[in-house]
């Protein structure tokens, strides 16, 4: 019910939109609001920006890409900055093909695809609104009507610069229907669309022997030949080309360059003067912004074909590499999951982030002048704070390989490794050394991956695994607590009872068997150790720690476990190595006792709570740590 009220709500707003007039109508509607003549680039251009523009570290970050591609904010910079920006001011790159060059599944189609969908989006808006000259099946800008002795005229008017000449077909009607009078000319307003082929177009490349230009320039319409009397009347054409459909708007170019050459030759105009040949008729204005993709092998063999030198110099080239940060990799697998039917699936925490952990390691160069390994370049790419290197080394390292992110794991292979590990385990429940074992079983079956790639892959996937390992372990650490503080302050006061008896020379009292002993030596030097206090300086440590106690207890203050630093280390390392006998025992016994499976139910039952897991995935979480730890 609600679902058809909406349909009918959509309905009213659509009639409500529509607009028609003449030719005098609407030069009203320019002159009120020159924005709905501009040209197809800064329609694409304000568009972007309309969805806001934020400022990072002196990058600028595009929300119009956002909830879609993620980690790609250099590129998009550089493809507004260097092209959609420039080309909206009519500046020359306008009339260059844009060519998006970048591995495969880096998010070539779909940056072309939201600036589609966006386009749809954008001319139902006040803003991006669009008009043609009624009924054109190449939806021609109405200004086009304007005959250029008197643009000049109109530009210092209104601003407006008018490019491009009147099409032949709307000349004819101009003079059959209206007699030349350009004012009574009917104008409506456009709405575009890719399923109705209004100022959307998708051109890709089929088989060459069979592919004719007519799917990019229309075609002469047999049927009506007869009527109109001859092949140069353009009413006898059919403008149905994707060029033609596309005018106003977007064409995609898909795969570009596996494309047959007399098409690429057939642009060439179109990327000189803005306008194409089609049929026996003089040169079509085109008003529309052409992308085009393709991957860096293909773009090689294209531009080191002399040939070619003269196409080349008309396109923008930008490149689209993959991303290079783990956290925005995640949320790439997150979105084509949700996207997916294995979207219900459970999948434990970090599991995609040990994932893209690989990913990301395939994509990084090893850095020759830094001295960083690996690991510490993808965190710093990831935004973390690393040790002795600072932001200046991250733009050093991001300049050392300027093709860095142009080779590696694709996005769409791990997902479907993840897939197929699914499928395959059977269980609605998968977990990093799943998606890891599959990652590396696909390997071998991957037909484009050399076997000098393969062998370091192999050595990535165990370097994810051991990242892995150790958010493994300390989760469970931490969940085998039930309250981390309350134990730290146990074991201090024990260990503080000790040092005070020791430094004095006393003896201790022991609450179990009611006997005098003397301090537990072995119990201190655990915990001491655990912070490299050796032998010779454990008694001036300890004399350390009970002035400082001293001190506090005169300005009455009191003394807990985290008044020293040092201390507070060594009781936290100090129960973590206890802790990992418990947690050894406790997990890999294969017979557990009472207590020992009480404690295995609290803890699953804290990670299902607390940290996201469910009890399958908490259980084998805990089996593996076990094994972890007893290695
Ligand atoms: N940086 C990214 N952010 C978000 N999604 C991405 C990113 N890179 C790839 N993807 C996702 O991976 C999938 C493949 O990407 P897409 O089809 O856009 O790549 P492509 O560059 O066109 O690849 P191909 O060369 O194979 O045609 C898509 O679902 C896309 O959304
Ligand atoms: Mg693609």
């Amino acid at each position: 019910m609600n679902f058809l009220d909406k349909l009918k709500q959509f309905r009213d707003y659509e009639e409500q939109l529509k607009w028609e007039g003449t030719f005098a109508d609407y030069l009203e509607l320019v002159k009120k609001n020159p924005m709905i003549a501009q040209s197809a680039h800064s329609r694409v251009y304000q568009m972007i920006i309309s969805a806001g523009v934020s400022e990072k570290d002196g990058h600028k970050h595009y929300h119009f890409f956002d909830g879609q591609i993620y980690g790609l904010d250099e590129a998009i910079e550089r493809l507004v900055e260097e092209y959609f920006h420039p080309a909206a001011r009519r500046l020359d790159v306008k009339k260059r093909i844009l060519l998006l060059m970048g591995p495969v599944s880096g998010g070539k189609s779909t940056i072309v695809t939201m600036l589609k969908h966006g386009l749809e989006k954008y001319s139902w808006t006040d803003a991006g609104a669009i008009y043609a000259i009624k009924d054109c099946p190449m939806h021609e800008d109405p200004l086009h009507l304007i005959p250029p002795h008197l643009r000049e005229e109109f530009f210092q008017e209104t601003g407006i610069r008018i490019e491009g000449n009147l099409s032949p077909l709307n000349a004819m009607r101009l003079e059959k229907d209206y007699d030349g009078h350009i004012e009574n000319v009917p104008v409506e307003r456009i709405f575009l669309s890719e399923d109705k082929r209004i100022g959307i177009g998708t051109f890709s490349p089929s088989d060459p022997k069979s592919q004719d230009i007519a799917d990019l320039t229309g075609s002469i319409d047999f049927s009506t030949i007869a009527e109109y009397g001859s092949e140069s009347d353009p009413r006898a054409y059919r403008f149905d080309g994707e060029l033609n459909k596309a005018n106003r708007g977007l064409m995609e170019f898909q795969e570009m360059l596996k494309c047959d050459e007399k098409f690429l030759w057939h642009l060439l105009s179109l990327t000189q003067e803005g306008n194409f040949k089609a049929g026996r008729f003089a040169l079509i204005s085109a008003d529309e912004l052409i992308i085009a993709h393709t991957n860096e092998t293909e773009y090689k063999t294209f531009i080191s074909n002399k040939k070619n030198e003269a196409l080349h110099s008309r396109m923008i080239v930008m490149p689209v590499p993959y991303n290079l940060k783990v956290s925005d990799e995640e949320k790439i697998y997150e979105k084509l999951i949700s996207e997916s039917d294995v979207a219900s699936v459970h999948i434990a925490p970090h599991a995609l982030r040990t994932a893209a952990v690989f990913s990301i390691l395939t994509r990084l160069k090893e850095s020759k002048s830094r001295g960083i390994d690996l690991i510490k370049k993808m965190r710093l790419y990831d935004g973390e704070i690393v040790e002795g290197y600072n932001a200046a080394d991250i733009k050093e390292l991001r300049h050392e390989f300027p093709d860095e992110g142009m080779s590696g794991i694709d996005p769409r292979y791990v997902i479907n490794r993840i897939s197929s590990a699914i499928i395959k385990k059977g269980v609605p429940s998968i977990n990093a050394l799943d998606i890891l074992r599959s990652i590396k079983e696909g390997l071998d079956q991957h037909p484009s991956i050399s076997d000098e790639d393969r062998a370091r892959y192999v050595e990535y996937i165990a370097l994810a695994r051991r990242e892995y390992d150790e958010l493994a372990k300390s989760e469970v650490q931490k969940a085998f607590v039930y309250s981390f503080e309350e134990s730290a302050k146990t074991l201090m006061d024990n260990y503080l009872d000790n040092v005070e008896a020791y430094c004095n020379s006393n003896k201790i009292f022991d609450p179990i068997t009611g006997d005098e002993v003397d301090p537990d030596e072995k119990l201190m030097r655990s915990i001491e150790e655990q912070i490299g206090i050796s032998e010779n300086a454990k008694k001036s440590f300890r004399e350390e720690i009970l002035i400082r106690i001293s001190a506090y207890a005169r300005k009455g203050k009191r003394f807990n476990y985290k008044s020293h630093e040092r201390l507070k280390e060594a009781i936290q390392k100090k129960l973590f190595a206890d802790l990992k006998d418990v947690v050894k025992i406790t997990t890999s016994s294969k017979t557990p006792d009472e207590t020992q499976l009480k404690r295995i139910n609290e803890v699953i039952a804290r990670l299902v709570d607390e940290y996201g897991y469910n009890t399958t995935s908490a259980n084998e979480l805990l089996k593996y740590v076990g094994s972890l730890l007893n290695r």
